[in-house]
């Protein structure tokens, strides 16, 4: 179908398939993307099948593990979705094979450097396996996985504030041993609305002492001193999501001082009830107070989304012009926790790739 302009010229209209289509052709960069929420519907079904995993109704699955459109949009609803999840964590074939396939699906969507990050204390939960075996099997399918697709994955272990520190120094310890394969920084995650950084505060100030890059969920579903005291307090170089960061100019400008960036999901905020319209979403406004803002998924498989449907959401949805997708796909290359020459590498092979590409 085609649209005459006013002077003459036939342009194309797009059908909204060959939109996102348009979308996934751009290289992009996940930093911000849970292993635990990135599950193929088929595949928990297949997973329900062979160990029998029984459920009130198979029916029910897609309504425990994705956000309806008649759920309620709030942030307890969303991490609901993972108590279903971890039920299906029931064997290393099974973690294995989900990391191999969220590496697949990033790579199937255009995305050239991914960030994953997982939860080992809820991949061990329901078998009671070692935080180590699980570490290792996530490690050794994602590199696996990584050179089979061609596209360059680290790994980010992640910690619930509403799980106890103990098991999250023994998951810090671990983590720092394995940074030769792969696993290169620690995340503070779960529920901040009701649960303190503070007692995780020397976990993280010597994770970063042994080598982890700090990222933390902050200013999500509690107010911007979270967001400084994660930079100040836990020594994070990245905060997921953030977006109530705004809340505070002199919180604005500790983080344009650092050069902090931030991990923006724009769907999750939505499902999870942080803002009340996606087109109330404070993005353009972050941007312009200066933030260092990236867009990335959290949890593609709770949300049913891509990277590429965010970053379509972002433009057509959120005006923001495509010269800026660009530079906040370039910021997320540049704020990639990679050695200095592999992601200077990063950035000169993006910066080549989106230049010229004024048209989608
Ligand atoms: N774990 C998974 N998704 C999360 C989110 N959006 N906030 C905090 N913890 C999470
Ligand atoms: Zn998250």
């Amino acid at each position: 179908m085609n649209t005459i302009l006013d002077n003459g010229c036939v342009m194309p209209v797009q059908t909204s398939q060959a939109k996102t289509e348009t979308y996934r052709r751009i290289p992009k960069v996940e930093l911000h993307r849970h292993l635990e929420g990135s599950l193929r519907l088929g595949t928990l079904f297949d997973l329900a099948r062979t160990y029998s995993v029984t459920l009130p109704l198979v029916n029910d699955l897609e309504k425990l593990v994705q956000v309806q459109g008649s759920d309620p949009l709030t942030f307890t609803n969303f991490l609901s979705k993972f108590q279903t999840l971890r039920r299906f964590f029931l064997s290393p074939e099974v973690i294995q094979r989900i990391t191999h396939e969220a590496v697949v699906d990033a790579a199937e969507d255009g995305i050239q450097h991914l960030e994953l990050r997982f939860t080992p204390v809820a991949l061990s939960r329901s078998q009671d396996f070692l935080l180590s075996s699980v570490m290792d099997w996530v490690c050794s399918s994602a590199a696996q996985a990584a050179q089979e697709r061609h596209i360059s994955v680290r790994l980010i272990a992640s910690v619930n504030r509403h799980e106890p520190p103990e098991l999250a120094a023994e998951v810090a310890h671990l983590a720092a041993e394995r940074i030769p394969q792969g696993l290169v920084g620690l995340d503070l995650a779960g529920n901040e609305a009701e649960f303190d950084a503070q007692p995780f505060a020397r976990i993280f100030q010597e994770a970063r002492q042994a080598g982890l890059s700090i990222t933390i969920h902050a200013g999500e579903w509690g107010g911007a001193a979270n967001v400084r005291q994660a930079i100040e307090v836990l020594g994070a170089v990245r905060i997921g999501h953030g977006i109530r960061v705004l809340e505070d100019p002199a919180v604005v400008e500790l983080a344009r001082q650092r050069g902090t960036v931030f991990e923006v999901c724009l769907t999750s905020n939505y499902q999870s009830g942080v803002v009340p319209s996606m087109v109330d979403h404070p993005l353009l406004a972050m941007i312009q107070a200066g933030l260092r803002a990236t867009l990335n998924t959290d949890d593609p498989g709770i949300s049913s989304i891509t990277l590429s449907d965010e970053y379509r959401l972002a433009c057509d949805m959120l005006g923001l012009p495509l010269v800026t997708l660009h530079s906040c796909i370039l910021e997320a290359a540049e704020a990639a926790f990679l050695e200095p020459l592999e992601r200077k590498l990063l950035v000169s092979q993006l910066r080549m790739a989106l230049r010229g590409r004024v048209i989608l």
